[in-house]
């Protein structure tokens, strides 16, 4: 089966100056989740909105659903769906109204049953007689969602869907971006959190400075990248760390109270047992023992290195 989003060889230089995107080939599968990944400033927003007609390519061609967004942009646009970053929305409006006028937009016949599933869907129905300005941040982000997919879209953009939401709302929301895929619809989300690829992506990509560094289902992903970081809290600040201790180049913070251990979380043997072993051994005793993945930082200046 042909890909729903095809990208070949996409450029976009900004006013004649700025390369933002540097030759970017992408093939997005039929119903998956991908979530592209990469700090402020990568891209992402712009590669987004290229797809979406929103920004111009400089070259290069993207076909969604076999259609060219250039030649056949009204066929295009009618198969996307996006939540922009920046949110807007007419505050005085209802909820109802603006996902109602947003399907008219596109031409589509109104069709009240499907409004009333997705706004149900996106737990918004008992909010529907309100008005935009009274809803909560995250709420307003799940309208932006009903919006873009009022006019029944086979692939919908996220530009970070989670984005100033707390945990609890970031969850919710990754279950209502789960239920849409099994509705059929691509999503391709954008994420600063590496946590969110995790838990909603079927491939992840990353991106920086304009280029397309990986693209890698995501289990394969997180194991290549699967460097852990164990941190034992020592009772008693340590003078220097025991020479036994050296095969597992163990870092001491700077007030003497930490000792971390880096290890590769991929693999069989990561040293741990034997690293304990030793230092109950040395005399090191700790209070507490806890473990931390790599940030996404780490893992980007990883990915650049190499
Ligand atoms: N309209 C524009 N004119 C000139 N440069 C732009 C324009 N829009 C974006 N850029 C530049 O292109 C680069 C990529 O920006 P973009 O918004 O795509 O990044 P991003 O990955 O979405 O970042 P963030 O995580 O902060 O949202 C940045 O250096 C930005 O300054
Ligand atoms: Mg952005």
């Amino acid at each position: 089966m042909s890909s729903i989003l095809s990208i070949k060889n996409l450029n976009k230089i900004y006013s004649g100056k700025f390369q933002a995107l540097k030759n970017i080939n992408l093939e997005i599968r039929r119903g998956e989740i991908f979530a592209l990944l990469g700090p402020n400033g990568a891209g992402k927003t712009t590669l987004i909105n290229t797809v979406c007609g929103i920004v111009n390519p400089t070259n290069g061609q993207i076909l969604v659903d076999g259609y060219d967004i250039i030649k056949d942009f009204r066929v295009t646009r009618s198969l996307i769906g996006l939540v922009p970053q920046e949110l807007a929305t007419d505050a005085f409006e209802t909820v109802w109204d603006t996902v109602t006028l947003s399907r008219g937009l596109f031409g589509k016949a109104p069709n009240k049953p499907y409004i009333e599933e997705i706004l149900k869907q996106l737990s918004l129905w008992d909010k529907k007689k309100n008005t935009i300005r009274t809803l909560s941040g995250g709420m307003k982000r799940r309208v932006m969602i009903a919006k873009a997919l009022s006019h029944e879209p086979k692939v919908l953009f996220l530009d970070e869907p989670t984005a100033g939401v707390d945990v609890n709302l970031r969850k919710d929301m990754w279950e209502h971006v789960g239920a849409l895929q099994k509705t059929g619809v691509t999503i391709i989300l954008t994420t600063h959190y590496l946590e969110e690829a995790q838990e909603m992506a079927d491939r992840v990509g990353v991106i920086n400075h304009g280029e397309i560094i990986i693209t890698e289902n995501k289990n394969d992903l997180m194991k290549k990248m699967g460097r852990k970081q164990l941190i034992l809290d020592l009772k008693n600040p340590l003078t220097e760390i025991p020479a036994k201790l050296s095969p597992w180049s163990l870092k001491l913070n700077t007030d003497r109270t930490q000792l971390t251990y880096m290890y590769d979380s991929a693999k069989e043997d990561n040293g741990i047992a034997k690293l304990l072993a030793e230092l109950s051994l040395s005399g090191v005793s700790y209070k507490d023992i806890h473990t931390k993945e790599d940030s996404l930082e780490e893992i980007f200046i990883e990915l650049v290195k190499k």
